[in-house]
């Protein structure tokens, strides 16, 4: 191994960064294959977009006329979901979600029976975790809802997560960027045989606002591990926004694509979640990484966030708070989802993390964290 190959593997592993920081290793090493064995069966892409906050924004703009149409979002959402929504003006109704995350379908039946007119219904799979699906849902969600779209940006593509073939009405997202070492890709699924799922065009684009926005979201997170220059990574931040909208799935990513081995990340992201779910099972909120969940972030509860994240940072160990901005969820109503945002903290997960890292990681917050009332 080289010098810099080496001192990159020592600094790897004393720090833990949230997103995989060996980008192009191993994941990276197999022939190029067709990007379509990646989707499930029954399924056809209706969109390849940029990002998923494109995807979800073009979708609406063609879809869903503001003057017809409601959108329902989970409550406990993020902020890139909602502003797509909100660029195109649909009106937008909230649901609760349940302490564990699955959507209470009932009562959200029950909510939209009280407005008229039509309806779409956006259900997030948070952190990988499938939502609970089946034909007869299904077929009770179309009585109410004119378009179902899945939002699992936190997973990959998986043959057990998929719309239901042979059903109209479905979308479903993936952020494939997320999760592999590729700068952005975020396709959209539908049935095969739907009639009335119709394709999606992506916007059109400037891509060199894509790329500066992609640079600086990387050299961000370089700087995030250096103390002292936060008046930096304002700038940088600053200078992200300008292109954080609307540009067209860059050729390199799609490159790339076709070389990313998708099962070993799943594989090595889900291996790390059962590890640690059974190191925190105290503390966890999933408890279990059912076959089709490949998480993106390793959800805690905590009961004091902003401390136990400082604590884990002094060890060198990133992690996040998972909605705390959200506005929906600062209103009242969605006591579920307020809890939830107030109490989240994201730990590492990804398929870069060594086993002996995850037992440093249990170790360490273990350390710092009281295991949370259930
Ligand atoms: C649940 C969910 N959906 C959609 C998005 C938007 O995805 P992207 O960051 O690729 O625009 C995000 C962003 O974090 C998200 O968390």
């Amino acid at each position: 191994m080289s010098s810099v190959a080496t001192a990159h593997a020592r600094v790897h592993d004393q720090r833990m960064w949230l997103k995989p920081t060996l980008r192009l290793g191993e994941t990276l090493a197999r022939p190029p294959a067709p990007l379509e064995d990646l989707w499930p069966p029954g399924t056809r892409v209706a969109g390849l977009f940029s990002m998923g906050r494109d995807a979800l924004w073009q979708m609406a703009a063609a879809k869903f006329s503001p003057a017809e149409f409601s959108v329902w979002l989970p409550a406990y959402s993020c902020t890139q979901l909602i502003d797509a929504f909100r660029r195109t003006r649909v009106p937008m109704r909230f649901y609760d979600v349940r302490p564990d995350l699955t959507v209470d379908w009932e009562a959200v039946i029950e909510a939209r029976r009280r407005h008229a007119g039509r309806h779409a219904l956006v259900v997030v799979d948070y952190f990988g975790f499938a939502q609970p699906f089946s034909l007869d849902l299904h077929e009770a969600m179309r009585e109410y809802f004119d378009v179902v779209i899945r939002d699992c940006a936190h997973s990959l593509p998986h043959p057990a997560v998929g719309v239901i073939p042979g059903r109209e009405c479905g979308y479903i997202l993936y952020s494939l960027r997320k999760l592999a070492p590729i700068p952005d890709l975020a396709p959209v699924l539908t049935a095969k045989d739907s009639a009335s799922s119709a394709d999606i065009a992506p916007p059109a684009g400037r891509p060199f606002a894509r790329t500066v926005y992609i640079g600086l979201e990387s050299a961000e997170l370089m700087i995030e591990g250096l103390r002292g220059m936060a008046s930096l990574q304002r700038r940088l931040r600053r200078l992200k926004e300008d292109g954080q909208w609307g540009s067209p799935v860059s050729r390199l990513s799609l490159a790339l694509a076709r070389r990313v081995d998708f099962s070993r990340v799943r594989e090595a992201r889900r291996a790390n979640a059962i590890r640690l779910a059974q190191g925190l099972a105290p503390w966890a909120r999933c408890h279990h990484a059912p076959e089709a969940a490949c998480p993106y972030y390793f959800p805690l509860r905590v009961n004091d966030p902003a401390r136990v994240k400082d604590a884990l940072a002094r060890v060198g160990i990133e992690t996040t708070t998972f909605w705390r901005s959200q506005e929906a969820v600062t209103g009242p109503g969605f006591p579920v989802a307020r809890e939830t945002a107030r109490s989240t903290l994201c730990l590492p997960v990804h398929q870069d993390l060594t086993p002996g890292q995850v037992d440093r990681l249990i170790q360490a917050v273990s350390a710092v964290v009281e295991p949370a009332a259930a």
